[in-house]
């Protein structure tokens, strides 16, 4: 039995997951895993009632879980920077996730904007828990004028080490032969040089191919050339963008998930839906679950059970090649619930 603990969180965060926890009931139901899960109503309206985005003990909470299923947050009532240094990036920090796991894949039945022939299928590292988002820094004022603002990026020969072991170990692992690090090392010199030689030190000595792309030209392969790409790693900075990217071309956020991963298990990993909150659309009952869904098999993945993990992918690909029950932003004109209850019966059918 492996004990979740469920995060809904704000807007449609709260929306997709009712219908990933349908799909954790079923699988309960009929297979021989146990997902017990608790609900945690932690995120902005939280804050507004307590004033703290969950618990002060509220990581001694968490780590007491397997893994924690996560939604979105995000709330105009509350400042970005509270929702996120406040909830996600301590769960992300304390808890050693410092593998962002962020797969690309075109689904069969979803059309790439890019309108190729050849498959999209890669996967993107990002560094989580340290690099370019890190609050070292400060301001200096002129009378109560803001004048200069500093923001320190951290990249530690630990951090970077353990992001790439992890790396080349998945990569031979699941059967890929290349792996690119995007980086932008000929114009930040000091903490991409570095972060390159940390990297190239590990790979020196691996039958992987490796090569290294700066991060301009690599959005431009994202776009003109994605189906080269196997592995990508890259700090976390770099990595959050190129996956918002990466999701743009095989049917946008609706579709991508991510596991936030601590490999060595001695904390609980987490799985979220790349989107954020969707404020546009929460409340419309129309945000495409699939990405959460996802989320969940990522889980089932990391708890040992690839098994599952690939029976739900496959379930989500027919669906999307049914056409019939989709949420508008990849064509379709059905709800979030009812793409919920179609996909169980892909399932199990
Ligand atoms: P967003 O990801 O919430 O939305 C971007 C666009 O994608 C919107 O047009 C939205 O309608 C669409 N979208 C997102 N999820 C969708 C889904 N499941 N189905 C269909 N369409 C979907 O990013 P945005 O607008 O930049 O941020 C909104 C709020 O979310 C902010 O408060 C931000 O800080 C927060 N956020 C939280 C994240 C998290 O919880 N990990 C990640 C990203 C943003
Ligand atoms: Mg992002």
């Amino acid at each position: 039995m492996y004990k979740l603990a469920v995060i809904p969180g704000d807007g449609v965060g709260k929306e997709v997951m009712e219908e990933a926890l349908k799909v954790i009931r079923v699988i309960n139901d009929r297979e021989s895993i146990t997902l017990d899960y608790e609900i945690f109503d932690w995120g902005s309206e939280y804050y507004l009632k307590y004033g703290r985005m969950m618990p002060d003990n509220g990581q001694a909470i968490l780590q007491e879980y397997d893994a924690i299923l996560f939604g979105a947050i995000g709330d105009s009532r509350v400042p970005d920077e509270v929702t996120i240094w406040e909830f996600i990036m301590p769960i992300r920090k304390n808890f050693k996730q410092y593998v962002n796991l962020r797969p690309v894949k075109l689904l069969k039945g979803i059309e790439s904007p890019l309108r190729l022939s050849e498959e999209i299928d890669f996967v993107i590292f990002r560094e989580n828990t340290e690099g370019e988002y890190s609050d070292v820094g400060g301001l200096m004022f002129q009378g109560d004028q803001r004048e200069l603002a500093v923001q320190n990026t951290i990249m530690t020969r630990q951090g970077i080490a353990q992001l790439t072991e992890y790396v080349m170990k998945y990569a031979k692992a699941h059967h890929y032969t290349k792996v690119t690090n995007a980086t932008k090392s000929n114009a930040i010199t000091h903490v991409m040089g570095f972060w390159d030689q940390v990297v190239e030190e590990i790979f020196a000595n691996e039958v992987l191919a490796y090569e290294k792309i700066y991060i301009d030209a690599l959005a431009a392969y994202f776009v003109e050339r994605p189906e080269r790409f196997q592995v990508v790693m890259a700090s976390n900075l770099f990595g959050d963008i190129l996956s918002d990217l990466g999701s743009a071309i095989v049917g946008g956020l609706g579709m991508a998930p991510s596991g936030n991963i601590n490999p060595e298990k001695e904390f609980p990993s987490m799985f979220e839906p790349v989107h954020g909150s969707a404020p546009d659309i929460a409340g419309k009952g129309i945000a495409n679950p699939l990405a959460q869904i996802w989320s969940v098999a990522l889980m089932l993945d990391h708890l040992g059970r690839k098994d599952l993990h690939d029976h739900v992918v496959f379930a989500i690909e027919q669906l999307l090649l049914e056409n019939k029950t989709l949420t508008p932003d990849i064509g379709g004109n059905a709800t979030t619930k009812d793409v919920g209850n179609a996909f169980i019966k892909k399932l199990y059918r």
